[in-house]
């Protein structure tokens, strides 16, 4: 089902639950969120605060479990297939754990995931290439994981999430293995989507050097919203 709201992001009233009946724990509570499109929101707050649970809502990895949950004009909570894959395809989704298959180059990897956009085929390659070495990973194109560091294999998930061009990324903790000088990069190029293309992006971090380039600071306490401020303007 379509919405009618311009909201890239509108949460009302969200809880969730892992487990059910008397096992049941409660990890996040009536959440309330609305994203423009184009915003670059930065979500904190302490391990087990229900972060990853929200972000994997958001991007519909789970069902949710009742309140309201609109993402780009999608109702999360009505979605089936084949709607949800379509839905999928829009998402730019850069896992805390980065898993690359250990038999794939740096471009493969890329490439991958751009294969599994066809409509934005043809000058792929060109684009694979320039997001890599914007990535400062130009000289590793032909490289497996297990010839990168833990941070330039983070890039390459960076890219593989980035380059079909998705008009929301959602990017848990994409900083952590990361130095300063490729931290600024990835920061770069996150504002560039945002500010540029209009690109939502939703990124859990801890990384306080990261906070100037977003327009919002959301915080996560007990699964609860504790705070959410605008910074820009
Ligand atoms: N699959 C699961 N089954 C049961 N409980 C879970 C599951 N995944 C997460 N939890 C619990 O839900 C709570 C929130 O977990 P979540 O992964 O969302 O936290 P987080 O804020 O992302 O933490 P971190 O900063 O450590 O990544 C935690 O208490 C965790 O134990
Ligand atoms: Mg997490």
């Amino acid at each position: 089902m379509t919405s009618a709201t311009n909201k890239a992001i509108e949460i009302a009233g969200l809880d969730y639950s892992f487990g059910t009946d008397e096992t049941a724990k409660q990890v996040l509570f009536e959440i309330e969120l609305a994203l423009e499109p184009g915003e670059f929101a930065i979500m904190t707050g302490p391990s087990g605060s229900g972060k990853t649970t929200l972000l994997s809502l958001v991007g519909a990895l789970r069902r949710p479990q009742g309140g309201k949950l609109n993402v780009l004009g999608h109702d999360l909570n009505t979605l089936e297939s084949p709607e949800l894959e379509g839905y999928r395809q829009q998402l730019g989704f850069i896992f805390q754990l980065h898993n690359l298959f250990p038999a794939l180059t740096a471009f493969q990897s890329v490439q991958m995931a751009g294969d599994l956009h066809p409509e934005a085929a043809g000058q792929m390659d060109d684009r694979i290439r320039a997001l890599l070495t914007q990535l400062g990973l130009g000289e590793r194109l032909d490289y497996r994981p297990h010839q990168l560091s833990g941070g330039q294999r983070q890039r390459v998930a960076i890219a593989r999430a980035l380059v079909h061009r998705p008009a929301l990324v959602l990017a848990d903790e994409p900083t952590a293995a990361l130095d300063g000088e490729n931290t600024k990069i990835v920061l770069g190029l996150l504002a560039e989507l945002a500010h540029e293309r209009g690109t939502t992006v939703l990124m859990v971090t801890q990384d306080n050097r990261v906070f100037e380039s977003a327009d919002r600071l959301i915080n996560l306490v007990d699964g609860r919203l504790d705070s959410d401020v605008r910074l820009s303007e």
